[in-house]
């Protein structure tokens, strides 16, 4: 058993920021599932959303965070997050984040993004995730009390109610983790040996991202597996908005590109969206035009493809100047012209993809979870900042304020021994078989969320989904139980159980809310009223693997 004070799962900026943060007082074990940077922070482009300038207010992001959440955002902490979004920018500074500025080198600049009043996006050129995540991770690399476990992925929560059924031995005159309910670490496969470790802490953070590869087109990068929001299920803590996916409209349409974003910041400099034939759609829409929130672009746009038979849509950017294209937008410039594409000369083909989880597991503005002991920060979290629709460029930000609230709670706790932990018992279980059941099932997951949990949705493609969902989740748990795990059989196992609990979500609004849009309840109610969800079958699911 390895023990330390505080045991973070992932190293995106949510992870990385956390860690950092504690790192002076504590001592840290950081595991991620791949390489320190595989991570949705490294491709994240647009940038961070903060009131930079004095023509801008902290009351004015805070009015188009709850514009467009649909009714969904917690006032208050929305509120906390746009106060402190400058501090945690100066942070970043303070960190060695090199952010573009102007032309005339007056500060930094600004771009506008959906839903934006004003330009108030902190960026690196069209990589800013990658500048944040490469400036993060080698300081943690660095630092005397961060202990990284890289290719090393978290199987399970160990909770004291899942530990009372076994004898755990407590530190004798302690009282810690009293609380039937805290946490008190994670068992963890590493992936080079394919050994279950156990790692025991006085506080776990949850910082695995989101949930994309649900979908069978998304944004996101192969890590975003849903791991941190089925781990605190299974453990017993709420879900809250996991109806609410956010898709963005812009994914380029290549056979040969996997999910790469074409930034909203190229709409926000002036890209227009085009029917094949170079007209303009959004007027039809939306007055906001290009600039709407995403669930109304996103909506436009899988309207107008359905209603034509296209297979993609344009943005065309190609009437600036290839300097200023080149200047604002290298990446995707350089991406795009090795797919044969010239975005200076000819329209970009792209196609909504899933994007970002707004619901995951719920806490407060610390960061704790229902569970004593366990916090959960960036997109694995539900904080109440999105509500029903993420306003662009608010989640690096969410992760670095969450971090930076979490950390102060942990910190200001004593540090403690933690209880030793039973091992992983591996005894009943034997080599996977048929290894084909999860590539299958993968497949067949992701196309029919896709299909029938996507843009726009019904009750009875909702119940269909629900009901395969069923059937596999059956399959694969007698999978589990009986066979050694692998990184994708846990990924699966994560995928579907999440699955669930967006369809489940889903199928209880009955209305249409921000990014949950349903042809049978166009409706929307006058009484906005969050989903949330109580892990109900609890002690049947803690029977499943507490071994
Ligand atoms: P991630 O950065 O995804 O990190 C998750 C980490 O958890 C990874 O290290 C992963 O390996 C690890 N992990 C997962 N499961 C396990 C496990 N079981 N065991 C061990 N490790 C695990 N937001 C903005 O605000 N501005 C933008 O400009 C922007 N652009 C984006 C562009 C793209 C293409 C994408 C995909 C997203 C973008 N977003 C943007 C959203 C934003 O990037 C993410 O919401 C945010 O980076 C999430 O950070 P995170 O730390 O929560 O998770
Ligand atoms: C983008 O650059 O369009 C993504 C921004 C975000 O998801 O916040």
């Amino acid at each position: 058993m390895q023990q330390f004070d505080v045991l973070i799962i992932g190293s995106g900026l949510a992870g990385l920021s956390t860690a950092l943060r504690l790192a002076e007082h504590k001592k840290v074990c950081l595991v991620s599932k791949r390489s320190i940077n595989d991570t949705a922070s490294d491709w994240a482009q647009g940038g961070i959303a903060a009131v930079l300038t004095d023509d801008d207010s902290i009351e004015s992001h805070v009015q188009d965070t709850l514009n467009a959440g649909g009714g969904l955002c917690d006032e208050t902490v929305t509120k906390m997050v746009a106060e402190q979004a400058k501090g945690a920018v100066q942070w970043l500074i303070n960190q060695g984040v090199g952010f573009t500025r102007t032309a005339n080198d007056q500060g930094f600049h600004l771009s506008r993004e959906g839903g934006h009043s004003h330009r108030r996006i902190i960026h690196a050129a069209d990589t800013t995730g990658h500048a944040v995540q490469t400036t993060l991770s080698e300081k943690v690399k660095q630092h005397p009390n961060i202990s990284l476990l890289e290719n090393h992925i978290a199987v399970d929560l160990i909770t004291a109610r899942k530990m009372s059924k076994k004898d755990v031995q407590q530190p004798p005159a302690s009282d810690y983790h009293s609380d039937a309910n805290a946490c008190l670490g994670a068992y963890v496969l590493d992936k080079t040996t394919g050994k279950v470790i156990t790692i025991a802490a006085q506080n776990t953070v949850l910082a695995t991202g989101g949930a994309g590869k649900v979908y069978l087109y998304t944004t996101n990068p192969d890590i975003s597996t849903g791991d941190g929001m089925a781990m605190g299920w299974r453990a017993g803590c709420r879900v809250a908005n996991m109806e609410f996916i956010q898709f963005h409209p812009t994914c380029l349409f290549h056979p040969h590109a996997k999910s790469f974003l074409i930034s909203e910041v190229v709409r926000g400099e002036g890209g227009l969206l085009k029917l094949p034939d170079g007209s303009r759609f959004m007027p039809e829409h939306d007055e906001r035009l290009e600039l709407a929130p995403r669930d109304v672009v996103a909506r436009a746009i899988d309207f107008e493809m359905k209603k034509r038979g296209l297979d993609c849509v344009y943005l065309d950017i190609s009437d600036k100047p290839l300097a200023f294209i080149e200047s604002h937008f290298p990446n995707i410039y350089h991406r795009c012209l090795s797919y044969g594409i010239d975005i200076s000369k000819t329209p970009i083909p792209v196609v909504p993809a899933a994007h970002y989880s707004c619901g995951g597991v719920m806490t407060d503005d610390k960061g704790r979870t229902d569970i004593k002991h366990l916090y959960a920060i960036g997109e694995t979290a539900c904080t109440g900042l999105h509500g029903a629709n993420r306003l662009a460029s608010n989640s690096l930000l969410e992760c670095l304020v969450f971090g930076q609230t979490a950390a102060a709670d942990i910190l200001s706790q004593a540090n403690k021994a933690s209880p030793r932990l039973p091992d992983w018992d591996e005894s009943r279980v034997t080599d996977a078989d048929e290894e084909v059941l999860i590539t299958h099932t993968w497949e067949e997951l992701r196309r029919f969320m896709w299909n029938y949990v996507g843009i726009v949705r019904t009750d009875k493609r909702l119940s269909r989904a629900l009901h395969r969902i069923h059937m596999l989740r059956d399959e694969v748990d007698e999978f589990y139980n009986n066979f050694k795990i692998s990184n994708d059989l846990i990924e699966l196992r994560n995928l579907l159980q999440v699955a669930q609990l967006i369809v489940e979500s889903a199928i209880s609004r009955k209305e249409s809310r921000g990014l949950h849009f349903s042809k049978d309840h166009p409706q929307t109610e006058a009484e906005p009223i969050p989903t949330v969800l109580e892990p109900l079958n609890y002690d049947s699911l803690l029977e499943r693997k507490s071994k």
